[in-house]
């Protein structure tokens, strides 16, 4: 069944599920599993102008529901992800969105103007998320000016969809996509971690080298499934819903909140088929359903 709905600006997306940024490298580990082809796209780690080392480990430990994780955006930088990495995800046949990170308006201009000049990056993903550094991120994406400033740097440096990924950590994130959207954004994508904490009792040491982290995973999922929800009746271009996806249903529940797309995240840390697995699920719900995906983006019933 043909959906109008499936897009990011000019992106025909083939199916709705993606994966999440960070928690699957480049995409090419799970090459190895599955053919990342079948996928509506491959998010990749968070790419920076200079390659970055990260936070002191431990990085990630396992919460209840959930994980903690303070990589820190260690990333090859945006000249070996053209050279070394995009080159077979290219070969591999894959949907490619970019996740981009900069510490100021400028950079983010920078990086989305590198990438706009190769073949096979399709969209996009600006982080103005991530709570595990100290500059950019949080600090840039918490305010709807710095929002408004990053998206309109990027968005004069590239045609590519751009999609604005939000943080949970503000009071209003409605005013933070409607400033993405002003700016010419194509999607916004919600939602990153929220930061948490946890400490080893025998030790009385912090549990991440970082001593905080962002928390993913089930715990986080109602939290993800409201703000999809209060979002996407807040602007009219499409909502990515991340958070906590485990199932296909729980892919179903975010797009009945608003999602037009899923991103997959913590559970290929599970089970690296996962992405495909829920994509799988929700394909052969939706053919038993005898529905589009349009009947089920936003449908929830509230009377
Ligand atoms: C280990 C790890 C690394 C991540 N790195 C990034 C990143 O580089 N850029 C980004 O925008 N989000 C990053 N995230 C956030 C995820 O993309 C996603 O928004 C979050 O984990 C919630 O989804 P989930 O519960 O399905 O994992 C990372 C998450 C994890 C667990």
């Amino acid at each position: 069944m043909k959906s109008e709905r499936l897009r990011i600006g000019t992106l025909k997306l083939r199916n709705p599920v993606l994966t999440a940024s960070g928690t699957c490298g480049y995409g090419l580990e799970l090459a190895r599993y599955f053919d990342i082809a079948v996928l509506g796209a491959i998010c990749t780690k968070g790419l920076s102008l200079e390659p970055r080392m990260g936070n002191p480990p431990p990085r990630t430990c396992e919460t209840p529901a959930g994980m903690l994780n303070s990589i820190g955006l260690a990333n090859v930088g945006v000249e070996a992800f053209v050279r070394d990495k995009l080159p077979e995800l290219r070969a591999a046949g894959a949907t490619v969105m970019a996740n981009v990170l900069g510490t100021s308006p400028d950079e983010f201009a920078r990086i989305a103007a590198r990438l706009d000049a190769v073949e096979g990056v399709h969209a996009l993903e600006l982080n103005l998320s991530c709570p595990n550094v100290k500059e950019g991120g949080l600090k840039i994406g918490t305010d709807p000016g710095g929002v408004r400033e990053a998206v309109a740097a990027a968005r004069g440096a590239t045609k590519r969809p751009i999609v604005v990924k939000l943080s949970p950590e503000t009071a209003d994130v409605c005013s933070l996509a409607r400033a993405a959207a002003d700016a010419g954004a194509d999607a916004v994508s919600v939602m990153n971690t929220i930061r948490g904490m946890s400490i080893d009792i025998r030790t009385r040491r912090p549990r991440l080298g970082n001593i905080l982290g962002g928390l993913s995973g089930p715990a986080i999922r109602p939290i993800a499934v409201r703000l999809v929800f209060e979002v996407s009746r807040a602007v009219s271009i499409p909502v990515i819903g991340i958070g906590g996806i485990m199932r296909w249903e729980d892919a179903v529940e975010m797009m009945l909140a608003g999602a037009t797309a899923v991103q997959v995240g913590t559970a290929s840390f599970v089970n690296p088929r996962a992405a495909l697995d829920v994509l799988q699920g929700l394909e052969a719900w939706r053919r038993a359903q005898k529905c589009g995906y349009d009947d089920v983006i936003g449908a929830v019933r509230i009377e």
